[in-house]
Protein backbone atom coordinates (compact mmCIF):
# COMPACT_ATOMS: atom_id res chain seq x y z
CA UNK A 1 0.00 0.00 0.00
CA UNK A 2 1.61 3.52 -0.92
CA UNK A 3 1.30 6.03 1.11
CA UNK A 4 -0.46 4.89 4.51
CA UNK A 5 -1.58 7.01 7.26
CA UNK A 6 0.07 7.26 10.67
CA UNK A 7 -2.36 5.73 12.56
CA UNK A 8 -2.10 3.71 16.02
CA UNK A 9 -3.98 -0.05 15.17
CA UNK A 10 -5.59 -1.22 18.01
CA UNK A 11 -6.87 -4.63 17.68
CA UNK A 12 -8.44 -6.06 20.85
CA UNK A 13 -10.48 -9.59 21.44
CA UNK A 14 -11.27 -12.77 22.80
CA UNK A 15 -8.12 -15.44 23.41
CA UNK A 16 -7.37 -17.70 20.08
CA UNK A 17 -9.40 -15.47 17.58
CA UNK A 18 -6.53 -14.75 15.01
CA UNK A 19 -5.42 -11.31 16.73
CA UNK A 20 -2.10 -12.09 15.78
CA UNK A 21 -2.72 -13.49 12.51
CA UNK A 22 -4.21 -10.49 11.25
CA UNK A 23 -2.80 -8.00 13.44
CA UNK A 24 0.69 -9.14 11.26
CA UNK A 25 -0.86 -9.19 7.96
CA UNK A 26 -2.10 -5.56 8.66
CA UNK A 27 1.07 -4.36 9.89
CA UNK A 28 3.05 -6.13 6.80
CA UNK A 29 0.67 -4.87 4.57
CA UNK A 30 1.03 -0.89 5.93
CA UNK A 31 4.65 -1.11 6.51
CA UNK A 32 3.52 -0.89 10.17
CA UNK A 33 5.48 -2.54 13.37
CA UNK A 34 3.64 -5.04 14.95
CA UNK A 35 3.05 -5.76 18.36
CA UNK A 36 1.83 -8.45 20.11
CA UNK A 37 1.09 -7.48 23.49
CA UNK A 38 -0.17 -10.86 24.91
CA UNK A 39 3.56 -12.24 24.32
CA UNK A 40 4.77 -9.85 27.13
CA UNK A 41 2.09 -10.91 29.57
CA UNK A 42 2.85 -14.66 28.24
CA UNK A 43 6.80 -13.75 28.96
CA UNK A 44 6.16 -12.48 32.84
CA UNK A 45 4.29 -15.89 33.06
CA UNK A 46 7.13 -18.09 32.00
CA UNK A 47 9.60 -15.91 34.45
CA UNK A 48 6.97 -16.65 37.44
CA UNK A 49 6.61 -20.35 36.27
CA UNK A 50 10.52 -20.72 36.21
CA UNK A 51 11.22 -19.31 39.57
CA UNK A 52 7.81 -21.00 41.14
CA UNK A 53 5.74 -17.93 41.52
CA UNK A 54 2.78 -19.59 40.67
CA UNK A 55 1.10 -22.47 42.69
CA UNK A 56 -1.79 -24.48 41.40
CA UNK A 57 -2.98 -21.44 39.36
CA UNK A 58 -2.75 -19.02 42.21
CA UNK A 59 0.58 -16.29 41.62
CA UNK A 60 2.30 -15.02 44.51
CA UNK A 61 1.36 -11.45 43.95
CA UNK A 62 4.10 -9.51 46.43
CA UNK A 63 6.68 -11.38 44.99
CA UNK A 64 5.89 -11.19 41.37
CA UNK A 65 5.67 -7.42 42.07
CA UNK A 66 9.25 -7.46 44.01
CA UNK A 67 10.22 -9.63 40.97
CA UNK A 68 8.99 -6.98 38.50
CA UNK A 69 12.52 -4.88 38.18
CA UNK A 70 14.25 -7.91 37.53
CA UNK A 71 11.96 -8.95 34.62
CA UNK A 72 12.80 -7.23 31.54
CA UNK A 73 10.47 -8.52 28.34
CA UNK A 74 11.28 -7.01 24.74
CA UNK A 75 11.21 -8.02 21.18
CA UNK A 76 13.98 -8.64 18.12
CA UNK A 77 12.80 -8.49 14.82
CA UNK A 78 14.46 -10.13 12.47
CA UNK A 79 15.57 -8.97 8.70
CA UNK A 80 12.63 -11.94 7.60
CA UNK A 81 10.45 -9.97 9.39
CA UNK A 82 9.76 -12.81 12.25
CA UNK A 83 9.26 -11.26 15.75
CA UNK A 84 11.25 -13.06 18.56
CA UNK A 85 10.15 -12.20 22.61
CA UNK A 86 12.96 -12.00 24.29
CA UNK A 87 12.80 -12.79 28.27
CA UNK A 88 16.54 -11.29 29.80
CA UNK A 89 18.25 -12.08 27.38
CA UNK A 90 16.56 -15.40 25.91
CA UNK A 91 14.40 -16.17 23.30
CA UNK A 92 11.32 -17.59 24.34
CA UNK A 93 9.05 -17.30 21.31
CA UNK A 94 7.98 -21.17 21.21
CA UNK A 95 7.86 -21.45 25.01
CA UNK A 96 5.30 -19.04 25.94
CA UNK A 97 2.86 -20.59 23.49
CA UNK A 98 2.66 -23.81 25.39
CA UNK A 99 -0.38 -25.02 26.81
CA UNK A 100 1.49 -24.70 30.70
CA UNK A 101 1.78 -20.91 30.15
CA UNK A 102 -1.85 -20.31 28.48
CA UNK A 103 -3.17 -21.98 31.56
CA UNK A 104 -1.55 -19.61 34.33
CA UNK A 105 -1.12 -16.11 32.32
CA UNK A 106 -4.50 -15.00 33.10
CA UNK A 107 -3.39 -15.06 37.25
CA UNK A 108 -0.38 -12.79 36.42
CA UNK A 109 -2.11 -10.50 33.97
CA UNK A 110 -4.76 -9.75 36.49
CA UNK A 111 -1.85 -8.12 38.69
CA UNK A 112 -2.15 -4.50 38.52
CA UNK A 113 1.80 -4.03 38.94
CA UNK A 114 2.31 -6.13 36.16
CA UNK A 115 -0.21 -4.56 34.21
CA UNK A 116 1.08 -0.67 34.88
CA UNK A 117 4.83 -2.24 34.20
CA UNK A 118 3.80 -3.74 30.55
CA UNK A 119 1.39 -0.56 29.92
CA UNK A 120 4.26 1.71 30.10
CA UNK A 121 6.08 -0.37 27.46
CA UNK A 122 3.49 -0.60 24.91
CA UNK A 123 3.21 3.13 24.99
CA UNK A 124 6.74 3.92 24.38
CA UNK A 125 7.03 0.97 22.21
CA UNK A 126 3.86 2.60 19.77
CA UNK A 127 4.01 6.55 20.59
CA UNK A 128 5.80 7.00 17.26
CA UNK A 129 2.46 5.55 15.77
CA UNK A 130 2.63 3.24 12.51
CA UNK A 131 2.10 0.00 15.01
CA UNK A 132 -0.55 -2.81 15.25
CA UNK A 133 -0.73 -3.74 18.90
CA UNK A 134 -3.03 -6.62 20.09
CA UNK A 135 -4.15 -7.70 23.38
CA UNK A 136 -6.78 -7.01 25.39
CA UNK A 137 -7.16 -3.67 26.59
CA UNK A 138 -5.32 -1.77 23.20
CA UNK A 139 -8.46 0.15 22.40
CA UNK A 140 -9.70 1.02 26.18
CA UNK A 141 -6.39 1.57 28.24
CA UNK A 142 -3.16 1.62 26.47
CA UNK A 143 -3.96 3.87 23.13
CA UNK A 144 -7.48 4.95 24.09
CA UNK A 145 -6.64 7.60 20.86
CA UNK A 146 -6.20 5.13 18.43
CA UNK A 147 -7.08 6.40 14.76
CA UNK A 148 -8.72 2.43 13.78
CA UNK A 149 -10.12 0.44 16.99
CA UNK A 150 -11.15 -3.52 16.09
CA UNK A 151 -12.84 -6.16 18.49
CA UNK A 152 -11.98 -9.41 17.33
CA UNK A 153 -14.65 -12.22 18.21
CA UNK A 154 -15.34 -15.69 17.09
CA UNK A 155 -17.03 -19.21 17.62
CA UNK A 156 -15.08 -20.60 21.09
CA UNK A 157 -15.51 -24.20 19.43
CA UNK A 158 -13.73 -23.03 16.18
CA UNK A 159 -11.13 -21.15 18.08
CA UNK A 160 -10.37 -24.04 20.08
CA UNK A 161 -10.41 -26.16 17.04
CA UNK A 162 -7.45 -23.18 15.28
CA UNK A 163 -5.48 -23.22 18.25
CA UNK A 164 -5.54 -27.21 18.50
CA UNK A 165 -4.48 -27.51 15.06
CA UNK A 166 -1.63 -24.76 15.56
CA UNK A 167 -0.04 -26.61 18.96
CA UNK A 168 -0.10 -30.17 17.38
CA UNK A 169 1.76 -28.79 14.12
CA UNK A 170 4.04 -27.60 16.52
CA UNK A 171 4.38 -31.08 18.07
CA UNK A 172 3.12 -29.20 21.44
CA UNK A 173 1.42 -31.84 23.43
CA UNK A 174 -2.75 -30.65 23.57
CA UNK A 175 -6.14 -32.21 23.99
CA UNK A 176 -8.73 -30.35 21.90
CA UNK A 177 -10.67 -30.67 24.99
CA UNK A 178 -8.72 -28.80 27.10
CA UNK A 179 -7.58 -26.37 24.85
CA UNK A 180 -11.31 -25.54 24.86
CA UNK A 181 -11.73 -25.34 28.38
CA UNK A 182 -9.06 -22.86 28.46
CA UNK A 183 -10.28 -20.74 25.98
CA UNK A 184 -13.75 -20.80 27.91
CA UNK A 185 -11.64 -19.87 31.63
CA UNK A 186 -9.19 -17.17 29.45
CA UNK A 187 -12.55 -15.44 27.87
CA UNK A 188 -14.19 -15.30 31.92
CA UNK A 189 -11.06 -14.41 33.48
CA UNK A 190 -10.26 -11.85 30.84
CA UNK A 191 -13.61 -10.02 30.99
CA UNK A 192 -14.43 -10.39 34.51
CA UNK A 193 -10.37 -9.30 36.51
CA UNK A 194 -10.60 -6.40 37.82
CA UNK A 195 -7.99 -4.52 36.24
CA UNK A 196 -8.31 -3.52 32.50
CA UNK A 197 -10.63 -6.46 31.96
CA UNK A 198 -11.60 -7.29 27.96
CA UNK A 199 -14.23 -5.01 26.69
CA UNK A 200 -14.94 -3.53 23.76
CA UNK A 201 -14.12 0.25 23.67
CA UNK A 202 -17.43 2.67 22.32
CA UNK A 203 -15.69 3.43 19.02
CA UNK A 204 -14.35 0.05 18.02
CA UNK A 205 -15.43 -1.93 14.90
CA UNK A 206 -16.70 -5.33 15.55
CA UNK A 207 -14.90 -8.15 13.29
CA UNK A 208 -16.55 -11.84 13.94
CA UNK A 209 -14.24 -14.01 11.52
CA UNK A 210 -15.70 -17.29 12.64
CA UNK A 211 -16.45 -17.88 8.64
CA UNK A 212 -13.46 -15.46 7.33
CA UNK A 213 -10.76 -16.45 6.08
CA UNK A 214 -7.33 -14.42 6.63
CA UNK A 215 -7.88 -12.77 3.37
CA UNK A 216 -11.10 -12.37 3.64
CA UNK A 217 -10.39 -10.28 7.04
CA UNK A 218 -7.42 -8.42 5.32
CA UNK A 219 -10.18 -7.27 2.36
CA UNK A 220 -12.30 -5.95 5.04
CA UNK A 221 -10.17 -4.51 7.05
CA UNK A 222 -8.77 -2.52 3.27
CA UNK A 223 -12.36 -1.33 2.80
CA UNK A 224 -11.94 -0.30 6.58
CA UNK A 225 -9.31 1.96 6.00
CA UNK A 226 -10.61 3.14 2.31
CA UNK A 227 -13.99 4.34 4.22
CA UNK A 228 -11.80 6.51 6.33
CA UNK A 229 -10.38 8.43 3.47
O1 LIG B 1 -3.28 -12.82 23.21
P1 LIG B 1 -2.76 -13.96 24.07
O2 LIG B 1 -3.69 -15.13 24.17
O3 LIG B 1 -1.37 -14.37 23.73
O4 LIG B 1 -2.67 -13.30 25.55
C1 LIG B 1 -2.29 -14.06 26.67
C2 LIG B 1 -3.01 -13.56 27.91
O5 LIG B 1 -2.52 -12.28 28.27
C3 LIG B 1 -4.53 -13.42 27.82
O6 LIG B 1 -5.18 -14.51 28.44
C4 LIG B 1 -4.86 -12.15 28.53
C5 LIG B 1 -3.57 -11.45 28.72
N1 LIG B 1 -3.48 -10.17 28.01
C6 LIG B 1 -3.91 -9.05 28.67
O7 LIG B 1 -4.41 -9.15 29.78
N2 LIG B 1 -3.79 -7.84 28.08
C7 LIG B 1 -3.24 -7.71 26.85
N3 LIG B 1 -3.11 -6.50 26.32
C8 LIG B 1 -2.81 -8.86 26.15
C9 LIG B 1 -2.96 -10.08 26.76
Amino acid sequence: MNNTPNYVIAIDGYSSCGKSTFAKAIAALLQYIYIDTGAMYRAVTLYALNNKLITNGVANKEAVIEHLPKINVRFERETDGQVKTILNGEDVSETIRNLEVSKNVSAISAIKEVRQKMVELQRSMGKQKRVVLDGRDIGTVVFPDAEIKIFMTADPKVRAQRRYDELIAKNMPASFDEVYQNIIDRDHLDTTRAESPLTKADDAIVLDNTLLTPQEQVDWFLELVKSKG
